[in-house]
């Protein structure tokens, strides 16, 4: 036996099951939205009709698992039906060109198709040519779809939206369309795509409620951990701590994580001590969503003053706001008044991004004094100006 020390498994049963490509069989909280894609594409496959969804929502909404899971049930009614349903998964963020986006569909037929050599035109050929050999019925999800508009324009999604306009008369085949993002349709597909997706078909998916998570999270329980290592009072925790942001991936991220540290530990059973180490671990993702939500005046004054927290413990808001004021004029904004900056030092003290208390020690007077409780300000800083998007403008 090798050297390594392992810690018996006590609290994970099944590790697989907490990853994030693992798409439950049964999606919590998801009927509703999972019955309205089937009602749009049932017609494509009853009448080889060509038909487009679109999934958007903010970040661990289940989209992807959303459209996997379509995909999958789909493909069974179908089967039952007697007809052939195939589907392709395409994540646009890691091909985001239009033969790159192509060239993953038709390895679904072809799985050694060469990677060069064809145009976009001659691959859409080729597919058709699939679809009309096999008498299938296509469901192309394009995940992250924005990326790919953004990185090769809206050629292909157009293409592929019109594609049952060249289609041979009588035959069965056809392709639907899946498009999933984070932002809005509007704001980023042509007019005249947009125009060939009713608005019935835009699916948004709703941030998950403090309910839905902790459901969400007891499924996972049940899953994968071993029978009376998760309490419904941690499972409530963990709810709690992710219901700010509405996202699942980090409930069952926390979830996680706390297995692994009371295992560690070497406890049979998750407590509310792990819970907090991996709301611990998991910090860097918290913060980078919390800084997301923030609107730009607020991550205007966050910059001033994470620059200002440099080399101090403590600050004063009066510092605070000449920083934000310094952090306005570098990007060409206009500060607003008093009153604003000091709702904006709330809304920062709300989301627990810096602390707010009353002056201390060494202080002359009673003044609220700032802290940066959990994030090293160089950090702060470099993600903030990541998420504006830009170098700042120097004079
Ligand atoms: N309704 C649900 N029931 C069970 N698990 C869910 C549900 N929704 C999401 N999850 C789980 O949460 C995690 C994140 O979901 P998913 O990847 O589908 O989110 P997303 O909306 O695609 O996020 P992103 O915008 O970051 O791509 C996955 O592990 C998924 O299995
Ligand atoms: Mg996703």
């Amino acid at each position: 036996m090798a050297g390594f020390e392992e810690k018996p498994q006590r609290i994970i049963s099944d590790a697989g099951k907490l990853d994030f490509d693992y798409v439950p069989e049964k999606l919590v909280h998801r009927d509703e939205p999972l019955n309205r894609i089937f009602s749009v594409l049932k017609s494509s496959v009853e009448d080889g009709m060509n038909q487009k969804v679109a999934i958007t929502g903010s970040v661990g909404t289940g989209k992807s698992s959303l459209s996997k899971r379509f995909c999958l049930d789909f493909q069974d009614w179908a089967r039952e039906k007697g007809q052939r349903v195939e589907f392709a998964i395409v994540n646009c963020r890691s091909r985001s060109t239009a033969s790159g986006t192509m060239l993953k569909i038709l390895e679904r037929f072809q799985p050694n198709f060469p990677d060069r050599g064809f145009s976009t035109a001659e691959m859409l050929e080729i597919l058709r040519k699939d679809l009309v050999k096999g008498s299938v019925h296509l469901v192309v999800v394009l995940d992250e779809v924005n990326v790919l508009v953004k990185k090769a324009g809206p050629d292909l999604l157009y293409s592929l939206s019109r594609f049952d306009e060249e289609r041979v008369t009588g035959s069965r085949h056809s392709l639907s369309l899946i498009l999933v993002s984070q932002q809005p349709v509007n704001e980023f597909l042509d007019a005249a795509t947009l125009s060939t997706l009713k608005r019935t078909n835009q699916i948004v998916l709703d941030k998950y409620s403090r309910e839905e998570l902790a459901d969400i999270v007891s499924q996972r329980v049940e899953l994968a951990f071993f029978p009376g290592t998760v309490d419904t009072d941690i499972v409530e925790f963990i709810a709690d701590i992710s219901a700010e942001f509405g996202d699942a991936r980090l409930a069952i991220e926390l979830l996680e994580n706390a297995g692994r540290s009371a295992n560690d530990e070497g406890l049979d059973f998750v407590g509310p001590e792990n819970v907090r180490a991996a709301k611990a671990m998991t910090y860097s993702v918290v913060t980078e969503s919390k800084l997301n939500a923030l609107g730009e005046q607020q991550r205007l004054a966050l910059l001033g003053i994470s620059r200002m927290m440099r080399k101090k413990a403590f600050a004063t808001t009066g510092e605070a706001e000449k920083a934000y004021a310094l952090a306005c004029e570098e990007f060409g904004r206009k500060p607003r008044g008093h009153t604003q900056f000091w709702e904006y030092l709330q809304t920062l003290g709300d989301a627990g991004i810096v602390g707010l208390g009353m002056s201390g020690k060494g202080m002359v007077g009673k003044t609220s004094i700032i802290t940066l409780p959990d994030i090293p300000s160089k950090i702060l800083e470099n993600k903030l100006l990541q998420i504006m998007g830009k170098v700042p403008v120097k004079k």
